[in-house]
């Protein structure tokens, strides 16, 4: 596996290998189950002939000025392990001045997909990350990128920036991987008291119930799904909803009815001061 820090080592890397296809997985490192169930997937996509190519980069743009950019947990050496053992042909994982000039002036700003959601209570994150993954996919000239899809405000932002900016790149969502009572991998898990950790698959819980629900046609309209999961979810001693929404899927506008967009379910949930979020689809929620 080679790890890359400059970006002329980079355009060297891809210079060589030239006519393989290179698929991306970008991420800020402290890499767990989650993120390398990304890895096997880019690496079934690239199959023989191709390369996957992972990023380590922990983005000051994404951060407010109020969150720890700082305490972000940074242990690359342990993240090297894990991307050599599943697949990964190269890391790289350049330095901030490798990626930002001082007097940087020119940014991106989505105006739509993150006013709302996780958008709301992190004013300006979604244009750091669609900075940073822009620069990402120009630096890498990747043909397909893999994204989390636990993170589902940030893949369809993602979406929406390669459809917006032309990117000429195939954006590939990941399913998320769960611990076996349900509960969606993250490394803010780690914070969750004993109790808190027993109550917190009652987000995968009402999603999924509220799901088979629509499927099932018990649950008719998306406000009877949204008080379906509320009353699951305030019934849980220590669990307080930050949010819970029916969206379309690809344009995360909230839906009055379903039948006419794929429908998505989100929730985001606190449990003391850790913030957990997840979300389903529901399958045939289109007619
Ligand atoms: O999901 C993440 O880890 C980050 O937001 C990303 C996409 C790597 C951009 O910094």
């Amino acid at each position: 596996m080679d790890v890359i820090q400059t970006r002329d080592e980079l355009q060297r890397w891809i210079g060589e290998r030239r006519d393989r296809k290179r698929v991306l997985v970008p991420t800020m490192g402290a890499l767990h189950r989650g993120h390398t169930s990304l890895f096997d997937r880019a690496a079934e996509i690239a199959g023989a002939n191709g390369d996957v190519l992972a990023t380590i980069f922990v983005n000051p743009t994404q951060f407010g000025p109020n969150e720890d950019f700082d305490a972000y947990p940074r242990q690359l050496k342990d993240d090297l392990a894990q991307c050599e053992a599943h697949g990964v042909t190269a890391i790289f994982a350049p330095e901030p001045d490798e990626m930002y000039e001082a007097n940087a002036s020119i940014s991106i700003n989505e105006s739509r997909l993150s006013t709302h959601l996780c958008g709301a209570s992190r004013p300006g994150h979604f244009d750091g990350v669609c900075l940073v993954v822009a620069k990402l996919f120009i630096l890498t000239q990747a043909n397909v990128a893999v994204f989390g899809e636990k993170d589902f405000q940030q893949l369809a932002i993602i979406r929406r920036l390669v459809r917006d900016l032309n990117f000429p790149i195939e954006i590939v969502g990941g399913e998320t991987v769960r611990e076996p009572d349900g509960l969606a991998m993250s490394s803010r898990n780690a914070y969750l008291s004993p109790e808190d950790r027993r109550a917190a698959p009652v987000i995968q819980q009402a999603l999924r119930e509220a799901s088979l629900g629509i499927t099932d046609g018990k649950i008719a309209t998306p406000q009877e799904a949204l008080a379906a999961m509320r009353n699951t979810i305030e019934e849980t001693r220590g669990a307080t909803i930050d949010y819970l929404a029916v969206v379309d899927a690809a344009s995360l506008e909230p839906l009055d009815k379903f039948g006419m967009a794929q429908a998505r379910l989100l929730a985001a949930v606190f449990f003391g001061k850790t913030r957990l979020i997840d979300n389903i689809g529901v399958p045939g929620s289109v007619s």
